[in-house]
């Protein structure tokens, strides 16, 4: 009997939760109709994840813009308005990351969109786990700072947030410098991995922003 070695096997069958048509041992593993119909071999990222991704993109500009723009505001009632809803989208991309990794746990594992070097597979898996990182860290350090400087904080005025330390002026400080410098790390983190997408897209032609389009910006050739 032709046994396959218990390795493939086991690649074969998670392959085969993503591809429909999946030879194992010899008979073909169906697992009905393929969900987005995609080429075999085609991977699509998880509908909810595409949209949470791209969500936590426009958020991020959203809380970046309100904080830049407050800078050109002279008037208090608006300054204090373009802070709240600074920290209020800013709250909201630590749930959005919150609800991106739960999303993760569940779908795990997702499979590779492209073949990759093992070390280009390191540097995406580490810039990945490094800017989900961020988006809870910044979140949590500007809610620290706000408290520390004896700031309310509240997700657009709906749910009052408790303070997370005791008001401490040089703590405010301190964890300001903390959130800006998060904040431009970020950021560029940021732009080295769009980067690192549209080489993908451009040079290598390959799928992995394909991937991560909604479907029908993929369906777009
Ligand atoms: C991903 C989310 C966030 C990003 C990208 C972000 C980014 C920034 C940036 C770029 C600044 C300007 C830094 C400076 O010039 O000093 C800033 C300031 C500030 N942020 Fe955030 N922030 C985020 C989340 C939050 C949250 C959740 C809060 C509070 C709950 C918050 C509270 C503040 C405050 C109070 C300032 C003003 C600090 C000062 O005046 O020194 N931020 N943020
Ligand atoms: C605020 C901006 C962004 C953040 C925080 C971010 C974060 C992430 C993270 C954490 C992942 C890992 C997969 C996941 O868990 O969703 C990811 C995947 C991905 N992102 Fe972004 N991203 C941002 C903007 C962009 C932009 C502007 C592009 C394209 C120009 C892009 C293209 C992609 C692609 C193609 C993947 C899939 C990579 C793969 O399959 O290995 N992202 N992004």
């Amino acid at each position: 009997m032709n046994r396959q070695p218990d390795g493939i096997v086991r690649q074969l069958k998670v392959a085969s939760r993503y591809c429909p048509r999946v030879i194992l041992n010899g008979r073909m593993v169906m697992n009905g109709f393929h969900p987005h119909g995609l080429a075999s071999g085609e991977v699509r990222r998880p509908a909810l994840l595409i949209l949470l991704h791209w969500a936590t993109l426009i958020v991020i500009l959203l809380a970046v813009g309100m904080v830049f723009y407050r800078e050109t505001v002279d008037d208090k009632a608006q300054r204090v308005l373009l802070i709240a809803l600074h920290k209020s989208f800013g709250l909201s991309v630590a749930l959005l990351a919150l609800a991106r990794l739960g999303v993760r746990l569940l779908r795990r594992p997702l499979p590779p969109s492209t073949e990759m070097s093992p070390l280009s597979r390191f540097a995406a898996e580490a810039a990945h786990m490094a800017l989900y990182i961020l988006l809870l860290a910044l979140p949590l350090i500007g809610w620290g700072l706000s408290s520390a400087n004896g700031k309310p904080v509240s997700l657009f005025g709906l749910v009052s947030l408790p303070p997370l330390v005791e008001p401490d002026e040089d703590l405010g400080d301190t964890l300001a410098e903390y959130h800006e410098a998060a904040a431009w790390l970020l950021l560029g983190l940021v732009a080295v991995h769009a980067a690192a997408a549209l080489f993908h897209h451009f040079v290598r032609r390959d799928r992995v922003l394909r991937a991560m389009l909604p479907a029908w910006l993929d369906a777009r050739r």
